[in-house]
């Protein structure tokens, strides 16, 4: 039994997230999360909410709350919508745990020892009005690379280039929109990347397998000779990690956190700590090479925006602390969604959110438009048009209409069991070999986390069905030849389990109506079609299932397109 641990970016508290954030990191870690159960290995699926930094503050001060009473309030939020999309984490943390302090500030202090912490005392963008510090997207301006007049301080969100608040062309406070800002000095705590760019170069040349996206980030931050400066890894800000604890070996670091990029991976740990005070499981095992964690396969799913923290930033981290961590062996990214002909924007409500899509639709629907259309070789663009159409065409039309086809047929004419008589003859082995071929395909693919491609394959196999169903017509041969008419829908009966085994990464949802349908709980992955379509037997009792997928009415669509193009905030 293989070990696959598995961690989708953590989402930022604030707000809820649109589907765009959803296909970029959470949903397909779900995907291969669940195949790899299905497949019958040991998984550890782990995400969290990112709480800590100038996100949080900003909104809970939007917001007129407490910064911990807000998080406390949107994690539950945010957990109650993964539920409704099934996103079936092992466990869902939260980066302002006591455990992601402590092993946050234990990982700094592994830094230093190791000597790569320094202290600089550096001139800080203070705001006289405010009588603070402005750190990160406590500051905008104009972005000094692509000239986006909303750059945050930290990151523009248009080049995606990572900023120091310092760099910004016309900086303003984000809390009062003031401009009478002046340089003053603060100690902070750097962390000395530089010193481990060829470290980071030979382990980033050894990923001969990661996809495109992925490397050529990492490979543009690290040859560019902007990504792997020295990084400042603590802020001026109450909310977060305290960067002074006992056992610090610095001093004047109080009430200075760190930054939030850089307890947020390690949260990725801290969660399976959560984890396991929680179940009372070992969380060693999924994370430390000296305690079980050697033969665990470690896959981290992602937007693009967040590949340099994961190529760069957090694997300085680990290796730089010098203790066994796990490090990650495959990060699969993602490009963007667009919506309908633009972005999707938080602040201006445009494009589906979370939320607002489980309103309108259960989560298969939206799983599978999702997946089977994820940004992988560029960005994509999700129309209500191609939604509607993949929904009615692939769900309604071929996987909903089989199984309501021919359990609706064995009830009118057998009644609602497995009838018996009958064999199969070649059109059955040739559906058969080529439910062999394809599943053999789609196991690949899903190995492969090529998303997209995985999804084509299962459509095929959906379709390959359809397409026996017609040809053979049991409702005709069962005018003459009953018996024939039987094996036939015997076959037919036990495709509708096999689906529902090989769709349930998928849609999970639709999948256990088929099964309980079936009435079945067999979910044995097929290791060969043809004994896959004999594992209901002859006389096996089943329900006829309530419609899979209904159709989207061209009148909804619309409706939908208007709604959603724009009106919150
Ligand atoms: O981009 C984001 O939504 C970040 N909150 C992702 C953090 S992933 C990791 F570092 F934990
Ligand atoms: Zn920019």
């Amino acid at each position: 039994m293989a070990r696959h641990l598995i961690t989708s970016a953590i989402p930022y508290i604030n707000g809820i997230k649109h589907l765009g954030n959803l296909v970029g990191s959470q949903l397909p870690a779900d995907l291969f999360a669940r195949y790899q159960r299905a497949r019958g290995n040991e998984v550890m699926f782990i995400c969290a909410t990112d709480e800590h930094g100038t996100p949080a503050e900003l909104a809970a001060a939007k917001a007129g709350k407490d910064v911990a009473d807000y998080c406390a309030e949107m994690h539950d939020v945010q957990a109650e919508i993964a539920r409704g999309f099934r996103l079936s984490f092992d466990h869902f943390g939260r980066s302002s745990s006591a455990q992601n302090r402590v092993l946050t500030q234990h990982f700094a202090v592994k830094l230093a020892e190791a000597g790569l912490i320094r202290e600089v005392t550096e001139k800080q963008m203070y705001s006289i009005t405010d009588g603070r510090f402005l750190p990160d997207r406590y500051i905008e301006g104009t972005c000094p690379n692509c000239g986006f007049e909303s750059a945050r301080g930290d990151q523009c969100d248009n080049c995606t280039k990572q900023l120091d608040p310092v760099d910004l062309i016309n900086p303003r406070s984000v809390i009062s929109g003031s401009t009478d800002l002046e340089l003053r000095e603060t100690k902070h705590l750097f962390l000395r990347q530089s010193e481990m760019r060829s470290k980071l170069q030979d382990w980033i040349d050894s990923k001969t397998d990661w996809p495109l996206l992925t490397t050529s980030i990492a490979k543009k931050w690290l040859n560019d000779g902007d990504g792997l400066q020295d990084r400042g890894i603590t802020r001026d800000l109450h909310w977060g990690v305290p960067a002074q604890f006992e056992g610090a070996p610095w001093s004047g670091m109080d009430g200075k956190v760190f930054y939030v990029w850089f307890d947020a991976p390690i949260e990725y740990i801290a969660a399976t700590e959560e984890w396991a005070d929680k179940t009372g499981g070992d969380w060693a095992r999924w994370w430390r090479t000296d305690r079980g964690a050697d033969d665990v396969t470690y896959t981290q799913f992602m937007g693009k925006d967040n590949v340099p923290f994961h190529t760069l930033s957090f694997p300085a981290t680990i290796l730089g602390s010098n203790e066994p961590w796990k490090l990650v062996d495959y990060i699969k990214s993602f490009n963007y969604l667009n919506y309908d002909g633009g972005q999707f924007s938080t602040s201006r409500g445009r494009g589906v959110f979370m939320d607002q899509a489980l309103e309108i639709l259960p989560a298969d629907y939206w799983r599978w438009w999702l997946l089977s259309h994820a940004p992988e070789s560029a960005d994509s663009e999700f129309t209500w048009e191609n939604f509607q159409t993949s929904v009615n065409k692939d769900l309604a039309d071929v996987l909903g209409n089989f199984v309501s086809r021919i359990t609706k047929f064995c009830r009118s004419k057998f009644g609602e069991a497995l009838p018996a008589g009958g064999a199969w003859g070649e059109r059955e082995a040739a559906l058969i070999d080529e439910l062999n071929t394809r599943i053999r395909a789609y196991e690949t693919f899903m190995e492969e986390k090529e998303v997209r491609k995985a999804a084509a394959e299962l459509r095929a196999i959906w379709v390959a069905g359809n397409e026996y169903l017609q040809a053979a017509a049991p409702w005709t041969v069962f005018k003459t030849d009953p018996d024939q008419a039987a094996a036939q829908t015997r076959l037919a009966l036990n495709l509708v389990r096999l689906y529902a085994v090989l769709s349930a990464p998928f849609i999970p949802d639709a999948s256990e109506a088929m099964l309980a349908g079936m009435q079945t709980e067999d979910r044995s992955w097929p290791a060969d079609a043809k004994a896959a379509l004999e594992a209901l037997p002859v006389g096996h009792a089943f329900t006829t299932p309530e419609v899979l997928f209904r159709k989207i009415a061209d009148e909804e669509r619309e409706d939908w397109q208007q709604r959603f193009a724009g009106t919150r905030g």
